[in-house]
């Protein structure tokens, strides 16, 4: 797919994010909207199932079990009759309820009578039944149901799973003013139920009130949000990595590329010379000049021997890669193998102006590792100190020891590393190439990876403390051997 390039590849994650969030949210909203609906229904319904139960009882007292009495009294039928006989609250509207139970039938009067003139007025004394008995004795009548009232309401709350800041108002049955309670402020969030009786006594009203349902109505969306939340986490994992995984990939092709390149170069290079001295020597007839032949020959096997170390350090990187390299595991003291390596790099460091300071430790530093695999990791690890830094640069070798585990330090005052760069120096083929002062220094992008993978197979590891500019510090951690 030519269209589909890699510069398209994050845009276009982005925006099927961006539309994939706005699509939940939106699809959550409405969520959010037809459970609220559907919660308010249902505290409604909770209240006024509690009505009806509470009235059901105070009127059926003794004859709670009777089929007329349930038949009747918990019909539906009945439920709106006097919804409607108590919301009927026209200006100067009387409304009298009797009830009473002789002995073969009981009695339901409802009497509602209004004053012709509008100037006149009712005097508003308890319309409700009172049955004969005392106002005080109706009133204590009526505080018990409320109790009974409200503690049903709030144990059919709880039963909704999620803790909800409730109170109840209670309005005057006959003027409809507000007795007890306050009104929550006009919110969103708010609900507020309607006036219910509670018992035919015809007292008050009762009223629920919750301040907030929001975080009733988001427990209740609970698995709802949590897939939601999962899947858009899992879709932008998911980007990152392949994103991540598609630049990795083209680093490594970039590098390889650069690596071919680079490889090609410095393979042509002993060549040409190698041919360019045979040549002379052929057409001079040096063989006549022994001299100059031997001069000749020496910068051959240089070039030989340069060729074949080149040669020798892809097959061995091969090699590594293939996971075919067996170390040969022997008892060996660190230090001479660091020493050995710093003298045979005194050339370099005498060509570069540079001054290598290595601070020996007194006891010896046994590990069990292979000689010729340490000592090209040291060779590695100087030679890029040396050939990063700029000249007269300052190189600092140091060994250390904390549990058990030996720290050889190499530090330099060059260019340092960018924090960005840190791991990535250590994969095959990886080279900085927009450090300014290092852009013509020569390399495979091998030796550190080479560094590391040498490293791990001694059980042990390499860190890296570096900033732009701030030189770098390179610290081989392995494990000092143990007599058991
Ligand atoms: N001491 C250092 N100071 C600054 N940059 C460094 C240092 N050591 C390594 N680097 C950076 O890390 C990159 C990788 O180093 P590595 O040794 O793996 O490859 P190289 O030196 O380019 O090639 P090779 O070692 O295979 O000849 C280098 O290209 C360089 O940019
Ligand atoms: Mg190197």
């Amino acid at each position: 797919m030519k269209w589909l390039r890699s510069k398209y590849v994050f845009p276009l994650a982005v925006i099927t994010l961006v539309i994939s969030l706005c699509l939940q949210c939106a699809w959550i909203r409405q969520l959010y909207l037809a459970q609220k609906k559907s919660l308010q229904t249902t505290l409604e319904s909770i209240v006024s199932d509690a009505s009806k139960q509470i009235s059901y009882r105070t009127i059926a007292k003794g004859h709670e079990k009777s089929g007329r009495f349930q038949q009747f009294f918990l019909s539906q039928e009945w439920s709106a009759l006097r919804q409607a006989f108590d919301e009927l609250k026209v200006d100067n509207l009387r409304s009298q309820f009797h009830y009473g139970i002789t002995n073969d039938s009981s009695v339901v009067e409802m009497k509602m009578s209004f004053l012709n003139d509008a100037k006149l007025k009712f005097d508003h004394k308890s319309s409700a039944v009172t049955n004969g008995k005392s106002q005080r004795e109706v009133s204590l009548q009526d505080q018990r149901d409320l109790k009974v009232m409200d503690s049903l309401v709030n144990h059919r709350l709880d039963q909704l799973g999620w803790h909800i800041n409730r109170n109840y108002a209670l309005y005057d049955y006959s003027d409809g003013r507000l007795i007890k309670g306050q009104l929550p402020a006009q919110t969103l969030s708010a609900f507020v139920s309607g006036k219910y009786t509670y018992n035919l006594k015809f007292q008050n009203r009762y009223q629920l009130i919750v301040p907030s349902i929001t975080w009733l109505i988001v427990f209740q969306m609970r698995y709802y949000l949590i897939s939601s939340f999962l899947m858009l986490f899992l879709t932008a994992a998911a980007f990152y990595l392949l994103i991540r995984l598609m630049k990795n990939q083209q680093l490594y092709a970039q590098a390889k590329l650069t690596f071919t390149s680079n490889m090609t170069h410095e393979l042509q290079t002993p060549i040409s010379t190698i041919s360019v001295a045979l040549e002379s020597i052929k057409k001079y007839h040096l063989i006549d000049q022994p001299e100059k032949l031997e001069n000749y020959i020496n910068i051959s096997v240089h070039e030989l021997q340069r060729l074949q170390s080149m040669i020798e350090k892809v097959l061995k990187q091969e090699q590594m890669d293939l996971g075919e390299t067996q170390l040969q595991l022997s008892l060996i003291d660190v230090q001479p193998i660091l020493q050995q390596v710093i003298s045979a790099m005194d050339v370099q460091v005498k060509a570069k102006n540079a001054s290598l300071v290595f601070l020996p430790s007194d006891e010896p530093l046994f590990i069990k590792g292979d000689a010729m695999h340490i000592s090209n990791v040291f060779y590695n690890l100087i030679d890029n100190a040396l050939k990063y830094s700029p000249a007269r640069a300052k190189i600092e070798v140091s060994f250390s020891i904390a549990d058990r585990q030996l720290t050889i330090s190499f530090k330099d005052n060059g260019p340092g590393i960018n924090e960005i760069y840190l791991q990535q120096v250590f994969e095959r083929f990886f080279r900085i190439f927009n450090q300014d002062n290092i852009h013509n220094v020569k390399g495979s992008g091998l030796g550190l990876h080479y560094v590391k993978q040498v490293i791990t197979l001694h059980g042990g590891r390499v860190d890296l403390h570096s900033k732009a500019g701030k030189g770098c510090n390179f610290m081989v951690i392995l494990p000092l051997y143990e007599e058991n």
